[in-house]
């Protein structure tokens, strides 16, 4: 996600300032805020009218302002406000991505941080973006439209972000005469609907960016309006948060051991205050301990608060590594592997629940899936909608499981604690953010049984080495065929052995699944646990799916021991798949009978390192087999007759 940095007047520092920070010089912390809205509804223009009446445009920029206005503006030969914030439009049209704008400025009174969202079709991320660290949002209305679908995304969005205050600005007032009773109408519909989405505090402010009334001074066109301006209301609002009060919460960032005698656990504290002689307690492991020291470069600290960066020192060696959480002990986080989630989905490729993403939460990353998609959520009509799957900007509530616990708050009592994002693992790509809502009962209350029999045990009164070969390829690839000779060979030898076979299992067990992508990943899914348990039993398991995506066969591989799994990739041209055509299926795919077919309308992703790659398009079954026999000879899973 890329993020710049526009620095205008009165600059407060290069990088954001967590929100909630401290002013250097006065009692108001900083206030961070969000734009929403779209050109059309005046945003430049009201950000360009808030840094020029807060005097931080320079004579020169003013001149080429005025010039520019005259030959590209908008506002009839007016100085166009809007061309100072349009800039980054530019850049934007060359190519480079800008997400999220940042511009600071500030007054007598408060120092200011505005993030600027484009609004265009990506308008979801780069709202997450920016708003994630926001701590109110003006959302834009223009007074001849009113509230609009528009209006009301933005909205529920911020308010999922956990943004407390909105100033609805209702713009372009000088259009409809500044007409009270047209203001009215607009504040009510807006509060209608923000009062069913639960936003705290809401103010209307009826304005004109371009016109300069009730922007930074009181318009004499609205006297019938007793409200603030828009800059006493950005100056006074008052948004310090209780992180300091919160309980005590600093992730480890690393952990320092110059020499045996010294451990520190480096990082910064989110919340709370902590100081020598505090009990804390680190988690997941849930050690517990005494605060030692707060060593910082400038000495030693007597007490450390939300926003310190620090390193801590403990009475006792107890093992925590980078990603722990250390708290209080009476007001600890949650540790959970299966928790509820909003997720804002912010990728081109889907969400497919069962896939695995990396999800990064705080300084701990883990391997996650969706266990279940509750419902996406209609952002016009607050509605929720079933589906299978999410798309670009789609916002929905969902279960997730991750492969180790996490340490977490809720997002609503924490967004630095309850926060996260989605990785592809792949390609890197974040693809999505969440906000974690609670940990899910059903975690806490089933518990790994220990059984006495071990999986090797099983498999040594077999005299065999329990593993699962898994096949993968297009389909008439000849895997089947090949896992069945296989499989055949393994028992003429005395192993125990079972088949996995794709068809096969879509009669039965995967009878509710068909071909699209997130069908498929969950039949791989389903039958990576089912050849889980196989190989538990001490089974030579042979699975035969076409199992198209890398993502999916890297879950099954992680879901095995090291030398458990063999990923054979049967290499058969789709050309020699499609004359083979065993089951008449490629005719009907090319005919349109069939959709989402492997190879022709579904995407096949060949291995990168499978153990085995099998010519099956010039070597006959047979021959495979006899190379499947020696490898497998070779590595000692099978010995030699
Ligand atoms: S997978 O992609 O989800 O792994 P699986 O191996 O279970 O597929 O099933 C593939 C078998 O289903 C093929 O061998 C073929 O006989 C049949 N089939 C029916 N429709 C399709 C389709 N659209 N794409 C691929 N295979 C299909």
């Amino acid at each position: 996600m890329n993020e710049v940095a526009a620095q205008t007047g009165a600059a407060s520092g290069s990088s954001p300032a967590p929100a909630g920070a401290l002013g250097t010089d006065g009692e108001m912390p900083i206030l961070r805020f969000l734009t929403c809205g779209s050109v059309d509804d005046g945003k430049s223009t009201l950000i360009g009218r808030l840094l020029f009446d807060c005097q931080l445009i320079h004579e020169d920029t003013l001149a080429s302002l005025t010039a520019e206005s005259r030959n590209f503006g908008t506002t009839g030969g007016e100085l166009d406000l809007a061309l100072l914030v349009d800039g980054l439009q530019a850049e934007r049209e060359q190519g480079i991505t800008i997400d999220v704008a940042y511009r600071y400025f500030s007054t007598p009174n408060r120092k200011f941080i505005v993030a600027d969202t484009p609004g265009h079709e990506q308008y979801t991320r780069n709202m997450a973006t920016g708003a994630s660290r926001c701590d109110l949002a003006i959302i834009l209305v223009d007074a001849r439209k009113g509230v609009v679908t528009q209006t009301r995304r933005h909205s529920c969005i911020a308010h999922l972000l956990g943004i407390k205050h909105v100033i609805v600005a209702v713009n372009k007032m000088d259009l409809v005469d500044f007409d009270a009773m047209r203001f009215a109408e607009i504040e009510k519909d807006y509060l209608a609907f923000a009062g069913e989405l639960g936003i705290p505090h809401i103010t209307a402010i009826p304005m004109s960016a371009l016109t300069g009334d009730n922007i930074s001074s009181k318009s004499e066109k609205t006297a019938w309006y007793n409200g603030p301006t828009l800059l006493e209301k950005l100056e006074t609002v008052d948004v310090s948060t209780a992180a300091a009060a919160g309980p005590l919460r600093m992730p480890v960032q690393w952990v320092c051991r110059p020499d045996l005698d010294f451990r520190g656990y480096a990082g910064t504290v989110i919340s709370g205050t902590v100081k020598p002689g505090d009990k804390v307690v680190a988690l997941p492991s849930a050690r517990t301990s005494t605060l030692d020291r707060i060593v910082t470069a400038d000495g030693d600290m007597p007490e450390a608060s939300a926003g310190d960066a620090v390193m801590l020192t403990l009475a006792d060696e107890i093992d925590i590594s980078r990603g722990d959480v250390i708290c209080t002990p009476n007001d600890r986080a949650e540790v959970a592997d299966q928790f509820a989630a909003d997720i804002v989905w912010m990728s081109e490729r889907p969400l497919l629940k069962g896939r695995p993403y990396l999800l990064r939460i705080g300084q701990q990353s883990t391997v996650c899936q969706i266990s279940e998609l509750k419902h996406k959520l209609n952002v016009e009509t607050l509605e929720h909608v079933a589906s299978r799957q999410m798309e670009l900007n789609d916002i929905g509530l969902c279960n997730l499981t991750v492969s180790k616990p996490i340490v977490f708050d809720r997002y609503e009592d924490s967004r630095e604690g309850g926060g996260f994002i989605l990785i592809d693992r792949l390609t890197n790509e974040t693809v999505g953010a969440g906000m974690i809502r609670f940990s899910l009962r059903r975690a806490h209350n089933v518990h790994w049984q220990a059984v006495d029999i071990q999986k090797s045990a099983r498999a040594s009164i077999k005299h065999q080495k329990a593993c699962c070969l898994w096949f993968t390829g297009l389909s008439g690839s000849g895997k089947s065929t090949v896992a069945n000779l296989l499989e055949k060979r393994l028992y003429s030898q005395g192993r125990h052995t079972y088949l996995l076979d794709g068809d096969n299992v879509r009669h039965g067990l995967n009878r509710d699944l068909g071909f699209t992508d997130a069908d498929r990943v969950e039949n791989i899914r389903r039958v990576t646990e089912v050849a889980r348990l196989m190989v538990d039993a001490g089974l030579i398991t042979v699975v035969s799916f076409i199992s198209p995506f890398r993502a999916e066969r890297r879950f099954a591989r992680e879901r095995f021991d090291n030398d458990e799994f063999m990923e054979l990739y049967v290499d058969t041209p789709i050309e020699i798949c499609e004359t083979r055509d065993p089951k008449g299926l490629y005719a009907k795919a090319r005919a349109g009978q069939i959709k989402n077919f492997t190879g022709i309308s579904s995407p096949y992703e060949p291995p990168e390192n499978a153990e085995l790659t099998l010519h099956g398009g010039s070597k006959s079954p047979e021959a495979l087999v006899d190379e499947l026999i020696e490898y497998l000879t070779s590595i000692g899973i099978i010995d030699q007759l």
